[in-house]
């Protein structure tokens, strides 16, 4: 890096306005005294490849992806991660002269969650994951690379759900079902919300019955106070109800860490950042 020129990264995204990518970004910089700046880029779907490349050609080095962009970027990067490739969605693009690098953290991001943070163990346990939108896509390979007993995708269209699980029945155990056959299956460790219903201010017949008192269920959405999910998993009984706070950061760090080549602590970046939020 030229002295007095500052390395640009930002998030795109439609609408942007709430993210707090920049927040986490600037933490991470300031801990791990990087030098670059990061801005909040709104851009609506039909201007998604104009402003992608105009970023590249002046100079960005880096961006992640926000809904509703994450697919659609697919068709932008000249070379994609193993992991964005089984995913079908990019969040994280690298500028390389010429090329574009696409990478998917939210995966990665999760795992980390849930395994070092929250310390639910995935081996052998049984997932139930509810919705099979663009979120379940891309989180059921990183979670059967844990070597589950058994992964449930419900959703409300059983031929979404039906769809996902032939994809990756290969890679593991993985089947769906309609909400309201979730209780006809196991006894449920880890309960996972990836509808967006909440986001849409929606509650969903969430089936109670996959609930039992051991049972962690995680939104894969957050808020400044609990999700419709994180309230109902409460209500219901579950060992622990968290929000996705902690993959927000976790997926930032792994694209920071692609960046920069530099790994941030995420502990006090997730405190600092929910201070005063509820966790569940
Ligand atoms: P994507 O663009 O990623 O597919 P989406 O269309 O917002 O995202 O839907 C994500 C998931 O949330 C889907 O599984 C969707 O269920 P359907 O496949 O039946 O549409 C689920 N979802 C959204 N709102 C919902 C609601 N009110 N009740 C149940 N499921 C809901």
């Amino acid at each position: 890096m030229s002295e007095g020129v500052v390395d640009r990264y930002g998030v795109m995204g439609y609408p942007v306005s709430h993210s707090r990518s920049p927040v986490i970004h600037r933490l991470f910089a300031l801990q791990t005294k990087q030098n670059l700046q990061y801005e909040l880029l709104q851009v609506p779907p039909a201007q998604l490849e104009k402003a992608v490349e105009q970023f590249g050609r002046t100079g960005g080095k880096g961006l992640n992806i926000t809904v509703p962009h994450k697919s659609e970027v697919v068709h932008l990067v000249s070379e994609m991660s193993d992991r964005a490739t089984k995913a079908g969605a990019v969040n994280t693009l690298v500028f390389r002269g010429n090329d574009i690098y696409g990478d998917n953290t939210d995966g990665v991001g999760l795992m980390r969650d849930l395994q070092a943070n929250i310390g639910v163990r995935l081996q052998d346990a049984t997932i139930l994951i509810l919705g099979a939108g663009g979120a379940t896509r891309g989180i059921i390979s990183p979670l059967l690379a844990a070597e589950p007993q058994t992964i449930v995708i419900a959703n409300r269209t059983i031929e979404k759900a039906q769809a996902l699980a032939g994809r990756f029945s290969a890679d593991g155990p993985v089947v769906a079902c309609k909400f309201k056959d979730v209780g006809a299956l196991p006894v449920y460790d880890l309960v996972i919300n990836a509808t967006s219903a909440g986001v849409k201010g929606e509650t969903p017949p969430y089936p109670a019955e996959a609930i039992h008192p051991h049972t962690v269920c995680y939104d894969l959405s957050y808020g400044l106070t609990p999700t419709p999910f994180a309230h109902w998993a409460a209500e219901n009984g579950a060992a622990r109800s968290v929000m996705g706070w902690g993959m927000l950061v976790e997926q930032a760090a792994e694209s920071f860490f692609i960046w920069r080549g530099v790994r941030p602590e995420t502990k006090p970046v997730l405190k600092q950042l929910t201070v005063n939020i509820p966790l569940s």
